[in-house]
């Protein structure tokens, strides 16, 4: 059902030995769209390869990838890997019109990467309208000495567990609704490795459980993705306990919990012993409380998805007794996830910059624009410092940036300020524009985000491709910097490529600018993007030619799909 699964799965994959030499892995990916029967519609989706969630990708560190993607689909689309650093290599990084046009129709692109110094789970995703809801899945990378060299006990089993949102709609008619100030729209379920679960129904048609089966005493891995275009999750498992060991690909010190907390874009590794009695247990993605509640008043019943962990060889008595159910937060204002963000260290001393070069304060909220013709202005448009960032239309920014002027070359562009303007932020004063900031090579900022303040605040997981940061500090109400530096972790802050801004909170975070090109900063909510949470940085190129951008590759794609070849003089 879920997964209807064409075999179409082209992975040839070259492993690397543990421990050998770096290998090249090639995948291809064809986008299509196909007819997915759940809850009594036949809803039209794109996937990879006919599968949702699409083919994880499992390499070893230092690995190369090569994924041609075959657009069989009759929109235009792109591959991000959300938290490969590529450096020297944003031209494949994937967001349509930041770093590339989108693929077209009939085209194909070739993206190549590597995976040097990097362990962990990470994901891919569709970089275009609102596809990601189903173009997506894990990218898994092993240490190249072998899973022998994890920092934690060896275990039993590896198990990508995809959290997503299930949405009955079209989902690039979603993308205009959101472009257009209609943010209200809502999932009709999540779903846990693409299956929605037996919440859900429809005239007496359960859906299906994802379920794990596990060995009794064994320990298991589980790679937790967030793939939902919306939702913040709380996962629980009855009777079970997590112990975090890394968070978007960096490892933290063991963390234990019975719940995990995972916004949109993030990727959590957690240990899970099967220690239980013998059973059945369900596992349970749910909502976190607040989200809904507070953002989308209209609705009110969780999203909600549920799958069961199976002990085999439950003995025959045992097998008729109940299954457990977690006992899961009610009205959490989105507490637990601060204080489960607030309680992830880095595993190693990470050496975290003390002499900031650039500091930038931003305000992350919700403003209005003026519609033509329209008083008193009321179109909702998300932003940043004021400022609701407009995708170009006719050319990619990285393309722009490479053989021009990004001013010169793309209407509305404003340089992205240092702090919001002092102004009362009244409906209709928004600026929408192509916000950038340029930053030399080698530049340390510092960033502070801030969040909506008041009773109808909403969290915001702010995502920066191309580059890891340290989370330093995050907090509740209005950053005070005379105050707020004192909480500031200098020694083993989390080193994440997501920062989630808290309800009515703020995040503090710090990086090194040392990858030139252009690169994408936004809120990984979806309807934050198309309606201008977003802004981009414009990293310049170092003194030599290792560290500057090379050219792109020679089947870069075109806007118009005429060619796929580009030549450039
Ligand atoms: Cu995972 Cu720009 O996104």
């Amino acid at each position: 059902m879920a997964a209807a699964c064409v075999a179409f799965f082209l992975a040839a994959v070259l492993a690397a030995a543990a421990g050998g030499e770096a290998a090249i892995v090639e995948h291809t990916f064809v986008v299509s769209q196909m007819k997915l029967d759940q809850l009594c519609n036949d809803t039209l989706v794109t996937v990879v390869n006919g599968q949702f969630p699409g083919p994880t990708i499992e390499v070893t560190e230092g690995d190369s990838v090569v994924v041609h993607v075959v657009n069989k689909s009759p929109n235009g689309v792109t591959i991000h890997w959300h938290g490969v650093k590529q450096q020297l290599n944003c031209w494949a990084d994937g967001p349509a019109m930041i770093t590339q046009c989108p693929i077209q129709p009939n085209k194909n692109f070739t993206y190549r990467f590597n995976v040097t110094g990097q362990e962990g789970t990470l994901w891919w995703h569709a970089h275009v309208s609102c596809l990601r809801a189903t173009v997506h899945g894990a990218l898994i990378i092993r240490p190249r000495s072998g899973p022998g060299s994890y920092p934690f006990p060896k275990p039993y089993k590896e198990i990508p567990l995809v959290l997503g949102e299930w949405w009955d709609t079209d989902l690039l008619e979603l993308e205009r609704k959101l472009a257009n100030g209609e943010m209200k729209e809502v999932p009709t379920s999540s779903t846990i490795n693409g299956k929605l679960g037996a919440f859900n129904n429809c005239s007496g048609v359960i859906e299906d459980d994802y379920i794990l089966n596990v060995e009794h005493g064994k320990t298991y891995l589980l790679r937790i993705v967030n793939a939902a275009l919306h939702a913040e999750f709380y996962l629980k498992i009855a009777g079970h306990i997590f112990t975090v060991v890394a968070a978007d690909a960096n490892y933290v010190k063991p963390y234990t919990m019975d719940l995990i907390a995972i916004s949109p874009g993030e990727t959590v590794d957690v240990l899970v012993v099967a220690d239980a009695p013998p059973g059945k247990y369900y596992m349970v993605a749910m909502t976190v409380p607040s989200q809904w509640i507070v953002e989308e008043p209209l609705m009110n019943t969780l999203v909600i998805s549920r799958g069961i962990i199976h002990y085999n060889n439950t003995s025959k008595g045992s097998e008729n007794t109940p299954v457990l159910s977690p006992e899961l937060p009610v009205d959490d204002m989105g507490n637990i996830s601060f204080y489960f963000h607030g309680n992830l260290t880095s595993l190693r001393m990470p050496s975290v910059p003390t002499s900031i070069d650039e500091r930038i304060f931003i305000d992350v909220d919700q403003g209005y624009i003026c519609k033509e013709g329209e008083s008193p202005c009321r179109t909702a448009v998300t932003r940043m410092n004021n400022i609701s960032f407009q995708l170009p239309t006719s050319v990619p920014l990285l393309q722009a940036h490479y053989y021009n002027n990004i001013s010169t070359s793309i209407s509305m562009v404003r340089e992205f300020p240092s702090s919001p303007p002092n102004i009362e932020f009244n409906r209709g004063n928004t600026m929408k524009a192509t916000s950038m900031r340029r930053v030399r090579y080698n530049t340390t900022l510092e960033i502070v985000f801030q969040g909506p303040p008041g009773e109808t605040s909403y969290l915001n997981p702010m995502h920066l491709h191309g580059h890891d940061f340290f989370i330093l500090a995050q907090g509740i109400g209005e950053y005070d910097p005379n105050k707020d530096v004192h909480t500031y972790n200098l020694v083993d802050p989390p080193v994440r490529n997501v920062a989630l801004v808290p309800r009515f909170g703020w995040t503090a975070i710090r990086f090194v600018a040392r990858n030139p090109g252009v690169w994408f900063l936004h809120c990984h909510l979806e309807k934050h993007v198309p309606s201008g949470m977003a802004t981009v940085f414009v990293v310049e190129d170092g003194p030599t030619l290792d560290t500057s951008l090379p050219p792109p590759p020679t089947d870069y794609p075109t806007c118009d799909g005429q060619s796929n070849k580009v030549s450039y003089e």
